[in-house]
């Protein structure tokens, strides 16, 4: 298995997020990307939407309660993370709900899909460009996409922590110039944004 994910499972990930969760709750602070997710949902809120490294399902969570999509795939390459995304999104959200233990290189999706998320999950793939064309080719034409990247200086960046995960970061041009290779046109409300001291670089794009 890829370290990253395996970091993913062994090190406190889900309860590191679990508990930013219910200190922003207890505090009546907006879930980490409400701004983000509201304005994607101005663009998609209906039909098929999948999402690329769901992680413990917050952001699916709130997609799911605040749009009104007919179905809802996650793939999530962590057994422990995708193990409680299914408990969670199926106990909620029911059978629209499809959580698959996959890396995005593995999964093979029968369908397309007219929503796609991606949030600090790109950053952990080594080959991007292949990536970015494997999401254009599950993607219909027209559909929305949102992704979330850290922001990296000059050219791309490899990081490998202490835990064992590897993080690539590309600037922002770079990163728009790979989109629209591989078809992504960028919408003009993407940019950079600041937030608990991190600069994170959000795309909104269209499949054309
Ligand atoms: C920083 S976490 C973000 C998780 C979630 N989006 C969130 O915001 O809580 C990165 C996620 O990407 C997943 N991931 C790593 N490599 C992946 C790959 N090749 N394909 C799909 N997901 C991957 C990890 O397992 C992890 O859940």
């Amino acid at each position: 298995m890829d370290r990253t994910v395996q970091a993913y499972d062994q090190t406190n990930y889900l309860e590191w997020r679990l508990n930013e969760e219910v200190e922003r709750k207890r505090n009546g602070q907006p879930t980490f990307w409400e701004p983000e997710l509201l304005y994607f949902l101005s663009l998609v809120s209906n039909r098929c939407l999948v999402e690329i490294g769901a992680g413990p399902g917050v952001e699916a969570e709130y997609l799911l309660n605040h749009g009104n999509f007919d179905s809802y795939t996650g793939i999530e390459p962590a057994l422990k993370l995708a193990n409680y995304a299914k408990r969670r999104l199926k106990k909620e959200f029911g059978p629209k709900v499809n959580i698959k233990t996959l890396t995005l290189q593995q999964f093979e999706p029968r369908c397309k899909y007219q929503a796609l998320l991606a949030i600090c999950s790109l950053i952990h793939i080594k080959n991007i460009r292949k990536a970015l064309c494997k999401l254009r080719s599950i993607c219909s034409d027209g559909a929305f996409a949102m992704f979330v990247m850290d922001e990296g200086r000059g050219s791309v960046k490899v990081r490998t922590n202490t835990k064992g995960m590897t993080f690539y970061y590309y600037t922002y041009a770079e990163f728009v110039e790979l989109l629209q290779e591989s078809r992504f046109t960028v919408l003009d409300k993407s940019g950079v944004v600041e937030r608990a001291k991190v600069n994170w670089q959000v795309y909104y794009v269209r499949a054309v």
